[in-house]
């Protein structure tokens, strides 16, 4: 008697229905899903052309029996789910019985598997649905499945696929994560004979990510260990317990996409708003809104706290608790990130800014960017005459600065009027050119005077706006500034990376990046813009690789070489906490007015703040 059965309609009508197959990554996924279902220790997965030509996934799993085999093509056929009330607790990634005939309804599969519990194994053949034939063979246990002419019978599918590279990347993100849930098991990728990975059993997924990503990621990494806690869904039911494990990058390290999170729930890997808004929620005010970190994060519960059969392709879950599972996966985060932090080399008490380390003023800023970004221009209240002190919260980081109330001072105005003629009427007319440094807040912030008011101009994001624009017209020009590095610099890259270099090897040398390849993985840098330091040059090609990743499933050269210049820029330009002399300030006004949008930085952000004469007049009651 076989293990797999077909479903009743019953059941079979309360899977969430809809499209399995949308890509070939989609199909690398649920063909690993199934497995790790069978309990496979090795698996290995082979592409040809972005998955178009041949997806082959190969395991050393419980494989099937001969009559399983081709019951497995049915829709609704699985050995993981029996009647409906095994629907309330999943604890197989898969359970609808869909991914093998969806698949190969679009596909040429070719079947090859053999249980320990036989004596041969079973080989089927179908194309776009049809069996074409069923064999008898030998082999050792486990299953090989190979597709190939993926969508041959629906053209229309076929041309909308993405180029070979961005669905090579979507696979290799996939396979690369999925071994990282599985640290104790074997899993290979190969792309056209190319070896794209190969990770070993290891111990602990720390060695894992050391194995997939290197250690440059793992130094910006905090391991969360496993943290958990136990709850009481309701009087009578058992109590539960929540664990979580895995990654998260320290709060310097800055994403500007969602790319670099992934999130699993029991072991399936899924896109959850929940899960990503508690993770948020844990760097609030340590990083800039807009900004995301890199994560890895492992939630383990008990089957039924969770629904999986929410989403068609079972990328998404519904937690039956979900506050609770955000607060807890919040707290677990923010208390752990709070745990890593440096410890403080300032005292604890309420100090001036000025006094405070480099990292914690970097992060005030940060905090008090977030806020300000969305806000064009101050609204001016008067300030009670002490200083402004700063709130510290948890383990001695400023959090907000003490807002001051608006003091309402009423006080007959003695000082005569002030001549409205001689402010002019437009700020914008006024330009950046024509502005006075008056000299330097926290040795960060440029305060100007013009005809117009003053102005506050935050000296990292004004160099950056010059070098962007000074890095383009470099590479349009064809004469971009380079360095020879005396000893080239070993890159060690993860699969992903690899393939994104491939792509864009030409480019990076067009921006000055002189590199070659330098065996597996691995690529040696021998000579890079002229802009760059050479402490920050690992950082700024593995970030432009990142934009590459990113640019690749949207939009065109130019805005890579766009992305590179910014990355360029961001680096080489002086940070904030940098004391800058007259002359230095003056050049630094001078040139920003010469770029062509002096008041942006390439990623957005805001370079100047303006206080308009009339809001000053305003606020000392003289208009
Ligand atoms: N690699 C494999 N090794 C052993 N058995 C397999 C393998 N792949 C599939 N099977 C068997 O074939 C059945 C059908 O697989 P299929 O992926 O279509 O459905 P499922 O995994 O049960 O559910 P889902 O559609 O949610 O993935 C599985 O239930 C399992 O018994
Ligand atoms: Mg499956």
């Amino acid at each position: 008697m076989g293990r797999i059965r077909v479903l009743s309609d019953n059941v079979a009508n309360k899977i969430a229905a809809g499209e399995v197959v949308e890509r070939p990554a989609s199909v690398v996924k649920e063909l690993l899903e199934n497995s790790l279902d069978a309990g496979s220790s090795s698996i290995r997965v082979e592409i040809e052309n972005g998955g178009r030509r041949l997806i082959r996934i190969a395991d050393n799993g419980c494989g099937m029996l001969r009559d399983d085999a081709l019951l497995a093509f049915e829709r609704h056929a699985t050995s993981k789910l029996h009647d409906v009330k095994d629907l309330l607790s999943i604890a197989t990634l898969g359970f609808r019985g869909e991914a093998l005939p969806s698949i190969a309804s679009v596909s040429r599969l070719l079947l090859e598997t053999r249980s320990l519990d036989e004596q041969t194994g079973t080989r089927v053949e179908i194309a776009g649905g049809k069996i074409l034939s069923c064999d008898e063979i030998a082999g050792g246990g486990g299953t090989t499945i190979s597709v190939r002419d993926l969508f041959f019978n629906v053209p229309a599918r076929k041309k909308f696929l993405r180029s070979e590279q961005t669905e090579l990347a979507h696979i290799a993100s996939l396979v690369t994560h999925y071994s990282l849930a599985h640290p104790d098991k074997t899993f290979e990728l190969w792309n056209g004979g190319a070896n794209l990975l190969h990770a070993t059993p290891v111990e602990t997924m720390r060695e894992r990510v050391f194995q997939v990503f290197g250690s440059q990621l793992l130094d910006d990494l905090i391991d969360l260990g496993t943290r958990r806690r136990g709850m009481q869904p309701e009087p009578e039911e058992p109590p539960r317990e929540f664990a979580i494990r895995g990654f998260v990058s320290r709060p310097q390290v800055q994403k500007n996409n969602r790319n670099s999170i992934f999130v699993f729930v029991n072991g399936r890997l899924i896109r959850d708003r929940l899960m990503l808004h508690a993770l948020s929620a844990a760097y609030h005010n340590l990083m800039p809104q807009a900004c995301f970190p890199f994560a890895l994060l492992f939630l383990e519960c008990d089957c039924e706290e969770v629904d999986v059969n929410v989403h068609p392709s079972k990328t998404e879950v519904r937690f039956r608790h979900q506050s609770w599972v955000h607060d807890f996966v919040r707290d677990a985060i923010r208390e752990q990130l709070m745990q890593s932090r440096p410890a403080p080399s300032f005292s604890p008490n309420p100090q001036p800014a000025a006094a405070l380390p480099y990292s914690d003023f970097s992060q005030l800023m940060q905090d008090q960017d977030a806020g300000l970004a969305a806000v064009p221009e101050f609204v001016m209240q008067p300030l009670p005459a002490p200083a402004a002190r700063f709130d510290f919260g948890e383990g001695g980081i400023p959090l907000n600065q003490s807002k001051p109330e608006g003091v309402k001072l009423r006080m007959p105005d003695t000082h005569g009027g002030f001549p409205l003629d001689s402010i002019p009427a437009d700020h914008s007319m006024v330009r950046i050119g024509e502005l006075r440094p008056m000299g330097q807040l926290h040795n960060s912030f440029i305060i100007a005077a013009g005809a117009d008011g003053l102005w506050i101009i935050d000296q990292h994001v004004a160099h950056e706006r010059i070098l962007f624009e000074q890095v383009l017209a470099q590479q349009a020009a064809g004469r971009v500034e380079v360095q020879q590095l005396l000893m080239p610099m070993i890159l060690q890259l993860t699969p992903e990376q690899q393939i994104e270099y491939a792509r864009i090897a030409d480019e990076l040398h067009a921006s000055g990046f002189e590199t070659e390849p330098f065996g597996n993985r691995t690529i040696a840098v021998k000579a890079a813009p002229g802009q760059v330091g050479l402490g920050d040059l690992e950082r700024v090609i593995l970030e432009i690789l990142e934009i590459a990743e990113h640019e690749l499933r949207s939009v065109s050269i130019s805005d890579l070489r766009r992305g590179i210049a910014a990355s360029i820029a961001c680096r080489a330009a002086i940070k904030i906490n940098t004391p800058l002399d007259h002359k230095k300030m003056e050049w630094m006004l001078r040139t920003l007015a010469a770029t062509e949008y002096p008041m942006a930085c390439p990623h957005g952000r805001p370079v100047a703040l303006q206080y308009g004469t009339r809001e000053i007049l305003r606020a000392f009651h003289r208009i």
